[in-house]
């Protein structure tokens, strides 16, 4: 037996094979434990050498054994640790990383510029109805305004379409809760529309703040706290034109005197104006379209081109290349994040 299996350990084995070995020799029914088994049947004289030599025999395979498998693991030890060897002297991948664009980064900005006053942000679909857009805002059917707006209809029945403004979110608040309410809600809106400071579709942020006794002054406060938190300065030149809106009663738009130098929009100076808001107290008909009453609670409300106060604080001077998707555009003009 002994010669036969130290000719087996001898050869080029694997763990597997070794460990078969293993078994054929002491396993249950393995060729050693067999002859111990038959230990009782051998003659009473010769039992004592038997055992012994069995014993020895034993012995030597098991150390044969153990120190073969000992052999195999440090191979294949030795061979993972070639294989997985890290060649140093690789050049670096490039590591691309991406930019905010600065309209995400803009909208970041006024949200937690009006959370400082109390303001709560909103959303809303920019697919809507055409109730929620207009008739509910004091826009019904026939109005010149909707003409004005250019809209995109998704519907025959021109029941749906790509919201022109982010007005409807004041529609969709107030109907969803109860006064009083002091929110805003940023987000893409539409209209057929394109040159240097329009595109078809851009980014509207919303406001409405309605309570027991809210006026025309604490909306000029607002946005006045608001433009100069938002410009990082202490005087900005800032002007109320007195203006129209269905949803609003008085209605003004706020510009922003600019001038342009080397080419780039500089804010503060200049005779340059750039309109970037509408505003109002918020009409009474709309109050009662959304079952408040008009008579309890009054307010004003907001709608600021965020795009075009991107462009302002930036000093981006097309409002087309914010929706290029130039990756060297956005490289140049996107923030870290
Ligand atoms: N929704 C108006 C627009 O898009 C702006 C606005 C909002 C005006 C709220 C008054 C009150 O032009």
């Amino acid at each position: 037996i002994k010669d036969e299996f130290l000719l087996k350990l001898k050869e080029n084995l694997d763990s597997n094979q070794v460990n078969q070995i293993k078994t054929d020799l002491f396993g249950k029914n393995g060729v050693i434990s067999s002859k111990f088994k038959q230990l009782g049947k051998v003659a009473e004289q010769e039992r004592k050498k038997f055992a012994s030599d069995l014993n020895s025999v034993k012995d030597e395979l098991q150390n044969l054994i153990t120190s073969k498998i000992n052999d195999i693991e440090t191979k294949e030890i030795n061979q993972k640790l070639e294989k997985e060897k890290i060649d140093i002297t690789l050049p670096e991948r490039p590591f691309v990383q991406g930019k905010i664009h600065p309209v995400s980064q803009v909208i970041d900005e006024i949200s937690s510029i009006f959370s400082e006053i109390g303001f709560s942000v909103k959303e809303g679909p920019d697919i809507e109805n055409e109730y929620n857009n207009f008739t509910a805002l004091n826009t019904p059917d026939n109005h010149p305004a909707r003409d004005m707006h250019d809209t995109f209809y998704l519907d025959e029945k021109k029941e749906l379409l790509l919201r022109t403004h982010t007005s409807p979110v004041q529609i969709r608040t107030m109907l969803n809760d109860k006064p009083p309410f002091k929110i805003i809600a940023p987000g893409r809106t539409y209209r057929s529309d394109s040159d240097q400071t329009h595109t078809p579709m851009f980014h509207q942020v919303e406001g409405l703040h309605i309570d027991k006794d809210i006026n025309m002054g604490h909306l000029k406060g607002c946005l006045n706290y608001f433009i100069k938190e938002f410009f990082e300065v202490d005087k900005i030149k800032m002007r109320f034109r007195p203006s129209h809106f269905p949803f609003t009663e008085p209605s003004a738009e706020v510009d922003i005197g600019y001038e342009i130098k080397d080419g780039k929009i500089v804010i503060g100076e200049g005779d340059k104006w750039l309109e970037i808001l509408g505003c109002g107290m918020v009409h009474p008909n709309v109050l009662k379209n959304v079952k408040v009453n008009p008579d309890k609670f009054q307010g004003y409300a907001f709608g600021i081109g965020i795009d075009r106060l991107a462009m302002l604080k930036y000093g981006i001077n097309d409002l087309r290349a914010f929706f290029d998707c130039d990756y060297r555009w956005l490289n140049h003009f996107g923030f870290d994040p």
